[in-house]
């Protein structure tokens, strides 16, 4: 028993589309632990505000991370959460950032990369797998709202 791979999903796409969805995911691992540090660097420094936000941007990639993963094993994949080669399977980068207004640039720079991967992947899964990319667009949305929110940040920070 397959489950939600049915015999006109071709075993080729399936195995390129559980592969770029690992690269989703290791994205959003990479996401989650850059906003945690940010979170915490960020409260030392009495930043609440801004603290708070890159909280709720961490628990939105953690849910993004988990939405991944789910999809993943729904297509008969393994999702890897190994930390070994964590970063060169990320397409955003973790960057610790030394002020505030670093750490808020940094997270942005991830945002816009993170927003053009996931429109390429969108735009790859086509009609190929049309739930894989809904999830791609839903979370693509979100990292859209996430680049806005910081680039409103900055440009408080600026005022
Ligand atoms: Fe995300
Ligand atoms: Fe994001």
């Amino acid at each position: 028993m397959k489950g939600a791979v049915t015999p006109s999903y071709p075993e080729a796409d399936r195995k390129a589309i559980v592969e770029l969805l690992n690269t989703a995911l290791a994205t959003e691992i990479v996401c989650v632990l850059r906003y945690k540090r940010h979170f915490f660097m960020a409260k030392g420094i009495h930043a609440e505000s801004v603290a708070a936000e890159f909280q709720e941007h961490a628990a939105d990639e953690q849910q993004h991370a988990d939405q991944i993963a789910e999809r993943i094993t729904q297509l008969g994949g393994e999702p890897d959460f190994s930390p070994d080669g964590l970063s060169t399977r990320s397409h955003a980068e973790y960057v610790e950032g030394d002020s505030l207004t670093e750490m808020i640039k940094e997270d942005l720079v991830a945002e816009r990369i993170a927003i053009d991967s996931y429109r390429e992947m969108a735009e790859y899964l086509g009609t190929k797998d049309i739930t894989s990319r809904r999830l791609m667009e839903e979370i693509l949305a979100k990292e859209e709202e996430h680049a806005d929110d910081l680039a409103s940040l900055l440009e408080d920070l600026g005022r």
